[in-house]
């Protein structure tokens, strides 16, 4: 079962893979890095991870690190170092020994090449996301195994070096980039992360052929992959679910169910074009009613309506099995609600596909369907039948739009403000 962002990220997957983890056996993430942020809030304590997947806060969860995930082993070290203080058990924790690690100069790179790309720039997490998979693709990355040998250690650290030698040549002074400095540090990454190496594609497949439920947790969204979303701004991995199969080792069969997890409004850190953005005192409201900061970066998000042409792109690239709306506590008392339907471009063209353009996309009018917005606290229902019937409608419009059922709604962030939809029988995999 594989769970998507299905927009800009920051859709609350981290609480949905939490609530699923309950029945699967093994949870892993397969794309991305330290540049997501799941906030998961289980009996009044909040628990942050950037990597570690949300499952771990159930006791001996086994609980992977895909290969196709890029690892800062610093960060990675801390948040199992902040986890064992709580006393919450890491045991199940598994790193895969082929991810790709990111180095200090992968951080310095990204901070760089914003600087440089100034007014233009992605506003990315400066996490050293890019320039990491640029080297992978270069065949210049270093990779988790690497930290058990330190002869290969250094070597690829000067072979990755090498090559950017001038580009690195204002951060000179910096002593994390001394050749033996680097070495030594990650070396003790290493020591650290040992117990957890292992190799995670043979776990998912000895899991499938048990017959158990392995979790595929996708990281960013949809429209912020690099091939399907709005290049040059969107992240350097492929959050489809499609990605799931590359990013954790099993092929596309393996594949019984497609979540994809959407917020019941939108949102988008950093730049690029966002059709349905609210900028004015509705997206303001939207920004504080919904805490909408980020996670990783504290930056404000830019909010706006639910986009339903961006939504059935992402329902089709991702084969969307069934959609997960969250935050729907968030539009309660705002009249009417409003869902993008389609784009309109000035020359007068009618966009009811995204358009593959993307000076198209920066230049649309969203057009919108108007419904009765409802009001009150919906904190506190836990089934279809206790929410308002507008409330219902709106999520009956936005299964109707994309031709998926809506299985369940975010009421509130505890972990079990939750409404689950329709029948129950649907939430278990097909399998
Ligand atoms: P990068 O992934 O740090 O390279 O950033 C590239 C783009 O993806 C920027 O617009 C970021 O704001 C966005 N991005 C990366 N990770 C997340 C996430 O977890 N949530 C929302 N946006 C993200």
């Amino acid at each position: 079962m594989v769970i998507v962002g299905a927009q800009w990220g920051d859709e609350g997957k981290g609480k949905v893979t939490d609530l699923l983890a309950e029945r699967a056996d093994v949870v892993i993430r397969f794309q991305g890095g330290n540049n997501a942020g799941h906030t998961i809030i289980r009996d009044g304590e909040t628990f942050k991870f950037h990597l570690i997947p949300s499952g771990i806060l159930y006791p001996g969860k086994i609980c992977a690190i895909g290969n196709g995930v890029v690892i800062d082993p610093g960060v990675l070290n801390g948040e199992i170092e902040g986890l064992r203080q709580r006393g919450i058990d890491v045991s199940g924790l598994r790193i895969s020994a082929n991810a790709h690690l990111i180095m200090p100069y992968h951080v310095l790179l990204d901070t760089a090449g914003e600087l440089k790309l100034g007014k233009l720039e992605i506003g990315t997490t400066r996490r050293g996301i890019g320039p990491c998979y640029a080297d992978k693709a270069a065949r210049l990355g270093i990779r988790v195994q690497d930290l058990l040998d330190e002869k290969i250690l250094r070597k690829k650290i000067m072979a990755a070096m090498e090559p950017k030698a001038q580009m690195l040549r204002p951060f000179a002074k910096d002593p994390m980039l001394d050749l033996h400095t680097m070495t030594e540090a990650y070396m003790t990454y290493g020591h650290r992360l040992e117990p957890y190496i292992a190799d995670t594609a043979r776990l998912c497949w000895d899991a499938l052929d048990r017959g158990a439920t392995v979790l595929f947790e996708g990281a960013q969204g949809t429209m912020l992959d690099l091939d399907h979303g709005t290049y040059p701004f969107v992240t350097s991995s492929n959050p489809v679910s499609g990605a799931a199969c590359i990013g954790a080792g099993v092929g596309p069969a393996d594949i019984d169910e497609v979540w994809g997890i959407a917020k019941a409004y939108a949102t988008r850190v950093g730049a690029g074009p966002f059709p349905t953005e609210l900028e004015d005192e509705l997206g303001e409201r939207l920004r504080e009613r919904g805490g909408e900061v980020g996670t990783t970066t504290g930056r404000p998000r830019r909010c706006g309506w639910l986009d339903l042409v961006a939504l059935r792109y992402a329902v089709r690239l991702n084969r969307m099995t069934s959609l997960v709306l969250t935050k729907l506590d968030v539009l309660s008392g705002i009249n009417p609600l409003r869902l993008c339907v389609r784009y309109r471009h000035a020359e007068g063209a009618v966009f009811t596909e995204f358009p593959y353009h993307q000076s198209i996309i920066h230049s649309v009018e969203p057009e919108y369907l108007e419904l009765p917005g409802f009001e009150g606290d919906i904190g506190g229902c836990r089934s279809e039948q206790d929410l308002p019937r507008e409330a219902r409608d709106y999520l009956s419009a936005i299964s109707d739009h994309t031709g998926v059922p809506v299985v369940l709604a975010g009421v509130g962030p505890g972990r079990d403000q939750v409404c689950w939809i329709g029948e129950t029988g649907a939430l278990r995999p097909a399998a």
